[in-house]
């Protein structure tokens, strides 16, 4: 049976710095939930590059853009992939979605609604930092994983994501996952540091969902152009992809305080109509 539309969790994972591996958690996460019998969209809205479908080799039939034009629908431009994951391919360098006539918003707004009925989880690879894009995107998530590796540079740059994601989603969870540390202590003390940084932001609504180390698994799956976790299903990084899956599954019915003001959040249709830049 169809789940009802509010349902569908929308999951985005973003960064302060770039090249901190958003792209390969987002798509590894998605293939890992896909397989614990959930319906995944992941959907590329990093408007640099189009990343996941380099990742995954596809070759798209359309874009956002083919979907605003009327052209296609949404369900004609989603890619079904054998992996079980369906993505809606990037649309690259697309700055008009941030500029949509009054019949394009209404032609989006239907589309997210076809979409929300596709999935259990939608899945949104945001672009790195603190555009106006990226947050909007945040923005329309129930949680938001913010990715970065254990360098202080980079934890600077994902505290200032930590704070323009709560200030703008305050309902929203803040799962934090430290990349290509060295070793464990790195990745420990990495956490700590960022948790004690943001304390006073978020609080406990700040979830250490836990690490990944340097791997060279993920390098050289890149370079097959494959996900790690089905190139390389015993590496180390594939093992932390599956705990953070669980762990996210684990997350749904979390604990109210986990969350500033669960009963003021708007629902996912709403949320997802923020894209469209209204309130
Ligand atoms: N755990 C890891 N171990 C080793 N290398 C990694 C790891 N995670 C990511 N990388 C490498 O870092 C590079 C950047 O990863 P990715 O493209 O996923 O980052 P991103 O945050 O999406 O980047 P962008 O901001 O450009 O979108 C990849 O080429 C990958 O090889
Ligand atoms: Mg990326």
């Amino acid at each position: 049976m169809p789940k009802s539309v509010a349902e569908a969790r929308v999951l985005a994972v973003t960064s302060g710095k770039g090249g901190v591996g958003k792209t390969n958690v987002a798509l590894n996460l998605a293939i890992a939930l896909a397989n614990r019998v959930q319906r995944v969209v992941l959907w590329d809205a990093d408007l640099g590059l189009a990343n996941v479908q380099v990742l995954m080799r596809l070759q798209p039939r359309g874009d956002l853009s083919d979907v605003l034009a009327e052209q296609k629908s949404i369900r004609e431009i989603l890619i079904d992939t054998p992996v079980g994951i369906k993505i809606v391919p990037g649309a690259s360098g697309d700055e008009h979605l941030a500029n949509l006539s009054v019949r394009e918003r209404l032609v989006f707004s239907e589309a997210i609604r076809d979409l929300v009925q596709e999935a259990d989880f939608i899945i949104i690879d945001t672009g790195a930092g603190i555009s106006a894009n990226t947050t909007d995107f945040a923005r329309a998530a129930d949680d938001v994983l913010v990715v970065t590796t254990p360098e202080p540079t980079a934890l600077v740059d994902a505290y200032a994501a930590i704070k323009v994601v709560h200030n703008g989603a305050p309902w929203s969870r803040i799962h934090l996952v430290v990349n290509m540390a060295r070793d464990e202590k790195e990745a420990g003390r990495a956490m700590l540091r960022l948790e004690s940084m943001a304390a006073h932001y978020v609080g406990s609504r700040l979830i250490k969902e836990g690490y990944i180390l340097f791997d060279h698994a993920v390098g050289s799956a890149v370079r097959q152009r494959a996900p790690f976790l089905l190139a390389y299903p015993t590496s180390q990084a594939a093992s932390a992809i599956w705990k953070m899956a669980d762990s996210l599954l684990k997350t749904r019915d979390l604990p109210k305080e986990a969350r500033a003001e669960p009963a003021k959040a708007p629902g996912v249709l709403e949320r997802l109509r923020t894209l469209l830049g209204g309130e």
